[in-house]
């Protein structure tokens, strides 16, 4: 009964979709039914869908939150203002057939001032949140905590990717913290609020305005590997004894609205059900790859996947490029040069992506789309080509990919920002005709 964010030590309850149960109150979870006359201690039960009420068994997902008011009970909505985080594919802009890559986009200036909210700045986008399809590709760039203000995204569930900065995010359901190297999953329309501990802060976020993220199957593989169920960590019951007032503020069909409320939203005693916000270190990954020659298609590094109406073709698969060992003899070992049918936009978290060792920084960004060529530059392919192939470990990495079945279209924010390499397709100029017959 204390105040959520003052904890540094924290509690979790491990699974991913599991039927998890939590109290931070003896005796305040009712027991053999989800909606008793009168819970316990005078709670309000409240149920939170993140599926259709008919959604089958293995997808569906709810909560039941026993809480101290009911999330009905706040102030009036007005417009608030939120530049940068726009929602769905920008119709209106002239979507660029090339590959596209943007430094780092830096924490000086504006971003001092910025919370987690304020800092948002979507960077491309797919789809539409009115139609449950798609996602937005978003970078965060923040410097002060959420204090009395709490967000509610109603258009989609949030993968949160921090690069530089930890998080600790308090939610209707219990805190996390969060390190880079680290993601989180936020469940659509559940009340947040972050505070970064370090400072200066910045990451990547999918926006997912699809079906909700869950575990790929494992075909082949078998019933072990890639991101297993139980290192995915959800938190246990807290709430806030004595909030004081707060600040809402929700996104709701693309913009933005703002709600006093009297009291903190995080005021959830008791909770169970198999939605949750969830955590996951990158570094339990098992990283599964060729041990002969070739390299397989990257999907074998998918953590989550989002999946489309069509099966196999995800609306947003969340795949990494984790620490690994490269055995293969004969064999190119980067990503071979390549066009594909989904679009990928990638991120580097830290260290350096082994397709582009100098110009990709950490908190960088490049996007390929639909049949839009790319692949290693100049100086990965040649270190490639002349390597002595020993087993050889890529070590203090971590890249990833969001990818989609849907074209990317940047905003008009990331076309004209500064970090925009205008150089980029230089990286492959040097690759010249080396046919020798
Ligand atoms: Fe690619």
């Amino acid at each position: 009964m204390t105040n959520p964010t003052a904890h540094t030590e924290r509690r979790y309850q491990s699974g991913f979709g599991n039927e998890y149960a939590s109290e931070a109150v003896a005796g305040a979870l009712p027991q053999g039914r989800n909606n008793p006359q009168r819970a316990p201690f005078d709670l309000y039960t409240e149920l939170l869908s993140g599926t259709a009420f008919t959604a089958p068994r293995h997808e569906n997902r709810r909560s039941w939150l026993y809480r101290r008011q009911p999330s009905v009970v706040s102030g009036r909505y007005q417009p608030y203002a939120q530049a940068h985080w726009t929602t769905g594919a920008g119709r209106e802009i002239a979507l660029p057939p090339e590959p596209l890559r943007w430094h780092p986009m830096p924490l000086e200036g504006g971003a001092a001032a910025a919370d987690f909210i304020d800092g948002m700045h979507t960077i491309a986008a797919n789809g539409d949140a009115e139609s449950q399809v798609g996602i937005g590709s978003l970078m965060y760039l923040a410097g002060r905590s959420m204090d009395q203000r709490a967000f509610v995204n109603a258009d989609g569930e949030m993968l949160v990717v921090p690069q530089q900065g930890r998080l600790v995010i308090t939610t209707e359901l219990g805190v996390l913290d969060v390190k880079p190297g680290e993601i989180a999953l936020l469940p659509r329309g559940m009340a947040f609020k972050v505070a970064l501990p370090d400072g200066l802060s910045r990451g990547y976020v999918c926006e997912n305005y699809g079906a909700h993220f869950r575990l790929p199957e494992l075909g082949p593989i078998g019933s072990n590997g890639l991101a297993n169920a139980r290192d995915f960590q959800a938190p246990v019951a807290a709430f806030e004894d004595d909030g004081g007032a707060y600040e809402l503020v929700k996104k709701f069909g693309g913009r933005f609205w703002k709600a006093p409320a009297r009291q903190s939203p995080f005021n959830v005693v008791a909770w169970h059900g198999n939605l949750a916000p969830v955590k996951y270190d990158t570094a339990n990954f098992m990283v599964i790859g060729s041990i002969s020659f070739d390299h397989p298609d990257p999907s074998i590094f998918t953590v989550l996947t989002s999946p489309s109406d069509t099966p196999g073709t995800a609306n947003c698969d969340f795949v990494i490029f984790p620490p690994r060992w490269m055995v293969m003899e004969n064999t190119f070992r980067p990503p071979w040069f390549h066009r594909n049918l989904m679009s990928e936009f990638m991120g580097l978290v830290l260290g350096e992506y082994d397709a582009k060792p100098g110009g990709f920084k950490p908190g960088g960004a490049s996007l390929h789309n639909c049949m839009v060529p790319h692949g290693p530059d100049e100086e990965a392919f040649d270190k490639a080509t002349h390597a002595d192939l020993k087993p050889h470990k890529l070590d203090n990495t971590l890249a990833f990919m969001f990818e989609s079945r849907y074209r990317f279209i940047p905003t008009d924010f990331a076309l004209k920002s500064p970090a925009l390499d205008t150089d980029y397709a230089d990286c492959w100029a040097g690759l010249k005709d080396q046919f020798k017959p």
